[in-house]
């Protein structure tokens, strides 16, 4: 053999052998690039599960803290509230004596009458005292109303293990809305068929309602929103959607923070304990919104193991 054909020979060894490493090479550069894709799912889940559990952590804080809060602002708003109730029916009584008195008076001294009223603006007076008590009673139960909000969150930490069906909760969720005189929107629904879910229907219908009530006061050019329900491989999606103000991209992290309101009169507390309660069911809420366009607020939940 020439030394060129020894030579040729091992340059077609060498190939080979550069063939196969190469080969070799590229399976291992795929194995550690799936590797590295599952250890990336694996994080993000980590990640997931990490933010599951602040969330519960702080959950169950708010709970805490906003029962102890309700208990203590209901007793002193509750007698408050009697107090005026009662305060304003005086109010009525002593102002028609004092109608009977002065019109037994006036029958003899009329001017008398007219002087005295003059010179203590009798009038305006009787008139603006049940006026301010009104709008007392008035802010009084507007209290009441947020402690009995603040409560839902302590209400969530007592979450029933019941295997309850969702659709079942929009039917009759829609029904109740339907009935409030202030909204007067239609509610499309298109709802599959879904497996079961865990926890309470009367705490997942409370949130919902919320999510419908938000759409149908946004102004939906079409004076319809809608409610859908699909099942995802293990997880159950329920999304409203409305086509009415939508939300400034800058407000939208805004929007499950307590009492942030743009409307009037309103408490901001919504979508607060719809997110609670949707975390205590282990599962969370989304928003996309385009401003001028509408809103989709999505629920995500786990289906019942
Ligand atoms: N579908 C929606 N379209 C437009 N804006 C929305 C929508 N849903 C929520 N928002 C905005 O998010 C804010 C907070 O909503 P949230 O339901 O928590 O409180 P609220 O509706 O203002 O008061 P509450 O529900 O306590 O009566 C609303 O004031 C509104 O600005
Ligand atoms: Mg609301």
């Amino acid at each position: 053999m020439s030394s060129l054909d020894s030579y040729k020979r091992e340059l077609e060894i060498q190939r080979q052998a550069r063939r196969v490493a190469e080969a070799q090479l590229e399976d291992k550069s795929r194995e550690l690039y799936q590797k590295n894709q599952a250890l990336e799912a694996a994080l993000l889940q980590l990640k997931e599960q990490q933010e599951l559990l602040i969330a519960k952590e702080k959950q169950a804080s708010i709970g805490q803290l906003s029962a102890g809060l309700a208990h203590e602002i209901n007793n002193p708003n509750a007698f408050v509230q009697s107090n005026l109730e009662s305060l304003h029916k005086y109010v009525f009584q002593l102002t028609d004596a004092m109608q009977v008195l002065l019109s037994k008076i006036e029958d003899s001294d009329p001017r008398f009458v007219n002087q005295f009223k003059h010179n203590h603006d009798l009038d305006f007076l009787l008139q603006d005292a049940s006026d301010l008590i009104q709008e007392s009673v008035q802010g009084s139960q507007r209290i009441q109303r947020i402690v009995q909000g603040l409560r839902y969150f302590s209400q969530t930490d007592q979450r029933d293990g019941r295997q309850f069906d969702i659709n079942s909760c929009i039917h009759s969720t829609v029904e109740l809305i339907s009935h409030e005189p202030e909204l007067q929107v239609r509610i499309n629904k298109q709802l599959s068929v879904l497996k079961d879910c865990e926890g309470n229907p009367t705490l997942m219908s409370l949130a919902i309602g919320n999510l419908l009530k938000n759409a149908a006061q946004s102004h939906p050019r079409s004076g319809e929103i809608s409610i859908r329900s699909e099942q995802v491989g293990q997880e159950i999606r329920i999304t409203v959607s409305d086509d009415g103000d939508g939300i400034p991209l800058d407000q939208q992290p805004k929007i499950f923070e307590p009492f942030y309101t743009t409307r009037q009169p309103a408490h901001g507390l919504g979508l607060t304990i719809s997110q609670a309660i949707v975390r205590q069911h282990d599962g969370r809420i989304e928003c996309s919104s385009q401003p001028g366009q509408g809103t989709d607020i999505c629920i995500r939940l786990p289906t019942a193991p």
